[in-house]
């Protein structure tokens, strides 16, 4: 048994994976526009992994009995000055999902639904991951700066980043 409130509440969240999917699919293609492939590899995973994000929360709130709703997402960013750039966006978008996930997890405390507090563990914990690659990156990027065999070096170490579909997860993509 969920509340109105939570499943409104897990339902807006499913939208912003949906919409992190979406901007992580825009930032391959621009990627791969700019001759970084690797780049472009690491942001399509990163949009696959989104979707099963996505599909957590669907199948969680089908198996609770809730009709999903996706409302006209808002339009994705499509022009960008920089890798750097890029993944100082998808940082500062990680950390506001990962206050929405604690949001959402104090919701689930205060209403003492335990399923849905257990349900959101593995969220918070894999949103220290996200933010810990995308901050690596980062400081490597900084580090370089303008130098393009360094960022060639990086885009290399982009493109080592495979797939991998956690054990139980819901089929996607
Ligand atoms: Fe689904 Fe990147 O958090």
């Amino acid at each position: 048994m969920i509340s109105k409130a939570m499943s409104e509440s897990l339902t807006t969240h499913l939208n912003f994976e949906l919409y992190s999917a979406n901007q992580y699919l825009v930032m391959s293609s621009y990627a791969n526009e700019m001759g970084l492939k690797g780049a472009a590899n690491w942001f399509m995973v990163q949009y696959r992994e989104e979707m099963l994000h996505f599909m957590r929360f669907y199948t969680y709130l089908t198996d609770q009995g809730v009709v999903i709703s996706i409302p006209a997402s808002k339009a994705v960013p499509d022009s960008y000055s920089s890798l750097l750039e890029m993944l100082e966006i998808t940082l500062a978008h990680e950390r506001i999902i990962t206050t929405c996930i604690n949001d959402l997890s104090e919701q689930a405390v205060v209403e003492k639904d335990h399923a849905t507090r257990i349900f959101l563990q593995w969220f918070v914990t894999e949103q220290i991951e996200e933010e810990n690659n995308d901050r690596d990156l980062i400081a490597k990027l900084k580090i370089v700066g303008d130098n393009g065999h360094g960022i060639l070096m990086i885009d290399a170490e982009m493109a080592q980043r495979v797939f991998v579909v956690p054990a139980g997860s819901p089929l996607a993509v």
